[in-house]
């Protein structure tokens, strides 16, 4: 372990010595001050605003099943030179996002990083699949399997070493966050299921899967620091945003995900830009060795966001095994040639600030899962074609020259658009369907209104808020290019001719909002229904300020249904929308499509037409008003003072519907909730088996895996129930069960929290019964003294039903006596 004077001296000689203010572990509380001390590993206690530091940086053990691969690896980096190692931790500007220089004597090509979440960024003749927020509606694990599988799959043929996803983070504390359609659910129970399908099916692709944002990422505004104007000037004027957390919400809330992640043996994990309690992410000694190394046995490589690394040596000691991009660093939107890692680190270890040993670790580290999935064995070269595709790093900014070999302009896309139709239906959110409106039944007079029906009108790349065109996916790091786009106005004039409708399509927001429905256009008869396709932007840079529908869509809305007494609502938004035309007579169905992929029009149209009967479930709540919603972002901050930039989670765990529920506020349609053509039931919530007689309120200490202690990830209750189709159509159900916990539990506990769901297709009659195993983690909460998970004493309340607010059937069981 480092001594806090050999600590203080390494920072002083990291690379670039302007921007040390801030390499300490900074206590908020007395900014700009230096920690003075080093925290001894076994006294860390999180303490609210402070990140305490915690050294050194444990080294890879192969735990879990890359013992062999750890071998391969080790042997891999007693071959290379300092100067290697150095560069292998950094970043190049190269044909990929993220570029790791080859070693050609070793046959080592390099690694190839590319975005993202919902494709290749960089790929054409790729598939855009459905976002991250789609995926997670359909509450259903195959999906999220095939899909990380596939998307995987079109990575490797194209060259990626890395998929730079998926999205643990931001989990959606706030609906304003833009980047929320990225990731999944606001709850980190379903959040985290999805992070481990997805993980395990590009892993299992042989493509490395990245968890990212470590962590607390919840907003865009001011998530990097602003510099003075001179790009070369390293002094901030004011720090990025610090995400202020308590330890227990810290873990109940936001590294809940990331456990399932690491359990999933992701093989990287990506720091954030922000930072959490004071100190950078990627610099967090707390975070990175502690939590993520330490408590979750974590055995892969943490990398930097893009710029996201403030210092060399006080990163490296944080825990932080590679900096991307590297070669180029980012001072405010600028990116600026040199690196606090590279040649800088090969002087801290030459002159002894870092030990070898350190940087052996990273290098390990980063050849671990190349070894694990095989990636030196015949893996596809980088396509030549992703060069000029590249948004972070153009290749007149290469400094290396790179060679291409293979096949260009490669198709990677399989058969995988009828898997992506299938899976943009089954996100699908009905939200209401009244008078009988959906499904159709070959309407003879459709009207299709809204500008987000048609084509896509300013190229195949959305790089903004366009005004015409469908919204399939959106801006940023993880937007997409589509190869083509099945649009709402192809899709269902392709099915109306094929009923002989007669189909009017009005795209112009402002004229439907505004003049021409002062008297109706259609004409000569009332439309038996009229489709409104609305859309709202969300992306990467740049937090919404509205939760309303863009280009006036609430007013299309009103002014569509004031004229059309059948009037369907469709949107396509990377989250949340207030939605008040919900309250019109004539709005007589809504549906949440979110950012559905290249099939989106297909999709809705096997939906509307009743081909697939919609099973998406919302993964977070749409409240009455848009000041309904608590935890608002940090937006405002008046002042100058470098580290002003502080957002206090102060409502702890009352993230999403848990603050609903704490505070009995209504809502309009509630986390979990979305309407099917069938109606369901359940009853007979019931245990499996009798009460395990031995269960202690604290897990057994037993040797840490990836995911942390395994005995958290035990079944320990079983309950069960009967799940039946009421109606009389086939359908999917989603049975979820909801804890409430006991009153010993600390203060601040919600009173509904998700901890099982299932997702299972019913013939109409049929019964079937659903089975919801709780893991030690699923019953307990975190314990801040005791440092570990307990189960409370005293009765818990189980709760199933098909949403968080409509269940079905109870039981309350004790697990620990008091
Ligand atoms: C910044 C984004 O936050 C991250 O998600 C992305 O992977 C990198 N840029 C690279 O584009």
């Amino acid at each position: 372990m480092l001594s806090p004077q050999a600590l203080l001296g390494a920072l002083l000689l990291s690379a670039v010595p302007s921007a040390l203010a801030d390499t300490c572990q900074a206590p908020i509380d007395h900014p700009g001050e230096p920690y003075s001390y080093v925290q001894p590993r076994n006294t860390t206690i999180l303490a609210d605003g402070h990140s305490l530091s915690v050294l050194p940086s444990p080294n890879m053990t192969g735990n879990g099943g890359w013992e062999t691969a750890l071998v391969k690896a080790k042997r891999f980096v007693s071959k290379l030179t300092l100067e290697e190692k150095s560069w292998m931790a950094t970043g190049q500007p190269g044909p990929c996002v993220g570029n790791v220089l080859p070693i050609p004597r070793l046959n080592f090509s390099g690694l190839c990083l590319q975005n993202g979440p919902q494709c290749v960024q960089q790929g054409d003749y790729s598939s855009v699949f459905v976002s991250g927020v789609s995926a997670a509606a359909s509450w259903d694990r195959q999906l999220l399997y095939d899909r990380g599988n596939a998307m995987a799959k079109e990575h490797k043929a194209k060259g990626s070493h890395v998929i730079l996803g998926p999205i643990g983070g931001p989990l959606g504390r706030s609906p304003y966050d833009s980047r929320t359609w990225e990731g999944f659910a606001a709850d980190p129970y379903l959040t985290g299921v999805c992070m481990e399908e997805t993980i395990n099916g590009m892993q299992d692709a042989g493509v490395q899967a990245n968890a990212k944002h470590f962590i607390a990422n919840e907003q865009e505004t001011q998530r990097n620091p602003s510099y003075a104007p001179d790009a070369n000037e390293t002094t901030y004027i004011q720090d990025s945003v610090s995400a202020n957390i308590d330890d227990r919400t810290l873990h109940e809330i936001y590294m809940w995900p990331f456990a399932n992640a690491v359990r999933a043996k992701v093989a990287s994990a990506m720091c954030s830009y922000n930072r959490v309690n004071g100190s950078h992410s990627c610099q967090n000694s707390y975070l990175l060795n502690h939590l993520l190394k330490g408590e979750l046995g974590f055995q892969g490589y943490v990398m930097s966001d893009w710029g996201a690394t403030h210092s060399g040596v006080a990163s490296v000691e944080s825990g932080m095994d590679m900096s991307m991009p590297g070669g180029f660093t980012l001072y405010g939107e600028e990116w600026t040639e040199g690196s606090f890692l590279g040649k800088n680190l090969t002087s801290a270890v030459k002159n002894g600030t870092v030990e070898v040993s350190r940087l052996n670790d990273m290098i390990v580290r980063i050849m671990t899962p190349y070894f694990w999935l095989g990636q030196e064995k015949n893996y596809p070269s980088v396509d030549a074609s992703v060069g000029p595709l590249n948004v972070d790093s153009a290749p007149d900014t290469w400094l290396y020259d790179w060679k291409f070999t293979g096949e260009t302009n490669r198709d990677v896309r399989a058969n995988h658009s009828a898997m992506i139709r299938e899976h943009g239906a089954s996100s699908t959110v009905l939200l209401k369907n009244e008078r009988n409106a959906l499904p159709l039944r070959k309407p003879r007079n459709i009207v299709i209104a809204g500008n987000d029906a048609g084509p896509l009108t300013q190229g195949p790349n959305l790089q903004a808020n366009f005004e015409y065109g469908h919204l399939a996916g959106s801006s940023g790091s993880g937007s997409c290019r589509f190869t083509y786009l099945s649009t709402p106005l192809d899709a269902i004039n392709t099915r109306a001719r094929k009923d002989g409708s007669l189909v009017q399509s009005y795209l112009n927001n402002t004229l439907l909002a505004t003049e021409a429905l002062t008297s109706p256009l259609w004409i000569p008869q009332q439309p038996d229904v009229c489709l409104v396709f609305l859309k709202s932007f969300a992306a990467e840079g740049e937090d919404r300020t509205s939760l309303d529908l863009d280009w006036n869509g609430n007013a299309v809305a009103e002014a569509v249904a004031n004229h059309c007494n059948n009037t369907v609502v469709i949107t396509n938004s990377g989250g949340v929308n207030v939605m008040p035309f919900a309250d019109h007579p004539n709005v007589t169905a809504i549906l949440a499509q979110h950012y559905a992929g290249e099939e989106s029009g297909n999709a809705i149209a096997d939906v509307l037409y009743g081909d697939v009967n919609p099973s998406g479930k919302l993964p977070y709540v749409i409240a009455y008003n848009e000041s309904d919603y608590n935890a608002p972002l940090t937006t405002a901050v008046e002042t100058n003072g470098t580290w002003d930039w502080q957002s206090w989670f102060d409502e702890e765990l009352e993230v999403g519907y848990r603050y609903f529920d704490a505070h009995n506020i209504s809502v309009r349609y509630e986390f979990g909730f979305g309407l099917s053509y069938t109606t369901f039931d359940l009853k007979n919530l019931k245990a499996k088996d009798s009460t395990p007689a031995n269960l202690t309120a604290l897990p057994a200490k037993r040797a840490i895996q990836p995911g942390g202690n395994p005995a958290l990830w035990e079944t320990v209750y079983t309950l069960e129930a009967e799940v039946s189709n009421t109606g009389d159509v086939d359908g999917f159900a989603v049975p979820q069960l909801y804890i409430d916990f006991p009153a010993s539990t600390p203060a601040g506990t919600p009173p509904n929290q998700l901890r099982g769901f299932d997702k299972f297709h019913l013939t109409a009659g049929e019964k079937k019964t659903v089975k919801f195993e709780l893991m030690r983690r699923d019953l307990s909460y975190w314990d801040v003294t005791a440092q570990d998970w307990r189960i409370p004493a005293g009765p818990f309340t189980f709760k199933a039903g098909f949403s968080s607010r409509d269940f079905h059937a109870r039981k309350t069981a004790t697990l620990i006596k008091a």
